[in-house]
């Protein structure tokens, strides 16, 4: 890995994109290794969770590295945003939890990152943007679609076509990040709120992931896959412990299965 550090703490992979000087630009280098990352992630069973956070403390990350795409033509520009968005589907699709922990700027394809992520906490001078319109492009890795998830409709075009930044503050008053705290509390914020996620049982976890995708996605019906969801998680051994331990009155030991 030549743009990303990974690590795993506590059972949680934290990946770290890391070209700081570059205030963590995503050349197609580094969204590989975001990728395979995640595969990582996602395969080991040591791991629970997961958290994406960048270098520094100025950016999470800057956008797109402008570098790299600003000669492409049609197909060259249609490829890379189909990469781009394959592999932030990935990211939404993971059935392990991933937060977002944005430690400064989240522009461009930042941002995008950032809401591809199940949840995110921002520190107190982390910044949002979609500043593509200022380039003559538009958002290329689902932001189009994931903003107007997040902020609705009115908010998401005026972001997009104002190409406005928005501070922390701001970016919690409109849901687009769960929490906003200290850039020296962001790493212990984030870990105790996967420790607490990655307690409960691993199943019913990648099945709300699953059935709050579904919800956005038209092609699927988000209510029949909250049912499926539902009778895959009643049969597990991890519901049996769940309730019974209730029942009991003491904490449940889950297994993920
Ligand atoms: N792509 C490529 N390089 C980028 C980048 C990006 N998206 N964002 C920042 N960088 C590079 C700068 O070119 C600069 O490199 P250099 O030192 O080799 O010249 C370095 O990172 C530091 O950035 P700089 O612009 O000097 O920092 P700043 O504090 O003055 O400004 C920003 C910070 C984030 C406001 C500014 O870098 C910026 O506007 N970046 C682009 C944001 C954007 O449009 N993103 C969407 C892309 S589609």
């Amino acid at each position: 890995m030549q743009y990303t550090l990974t690590e795993i703490k506590e059972q949680i992979f934290i990946l770290t994109i890391n070209r700081p000087d570059k205030l963590n630009a995503l050349n197609k280098a580094t969204i590989e290794e975001i990728a395979m990352a995640i595969a990582i992630a996602n395969k080991d069973n040591q791991v629970k969770g997961i958290i994406i956070t960048g270098s520094g403390e100025k950016a999470f990350i800057a956008g797109a590295d402008i570098s790299e795409f600003s000669q492409f033509g049609y197909e060259q520009g249609k490829a890379l945003s189909a990469y781009g968005q394959s592999v932030f589907n990935t990211i939404e699709q993971s059935k392990k939890p991933v937060l977002a922990l944005v430690n400064g700027f989240a522009l461009g394809g930042g941002c995008e990152l950032a809401m591809a992520c199940h949840l995110r906490i921002a520190s107190s001078n982390a910044k949002f943007g979609q500043p593509e319109a200022n380039l003559g492009i538009i958002p290329g890795y689902s932001g189009t679609q994931r903003l107007v998830q997040l902020v609705g409709k009115t908010k998401a075009l005026e972001l997009m076509m104002t190409c406005d930044t928005i501070n922390a503050q701001q970016a919690l008053d409109l849901g687009m990040v769960n929490y906003v705290v200290e850039s020296s509390d962001l790493m212990n914020t984030g870990m105790k709120m996967m420790q607490k996620i990655t307690s409960k049982a691993p199943v019913a976890i990648a099945q709300i992931i699953k059935c709050v995708n579904d919800y956005f996605d038209y092609s699927k019906d988000g209510s029949n896959s909250e049912v499926e969801g539902f009778g895959t998680c009643i049969i597990t051994e991890d519901f049996k412990e769940g309730t019974t331990a209730f029942l009991e009155k003491r904490k449940a030991n889950f297994i993920g299965a």
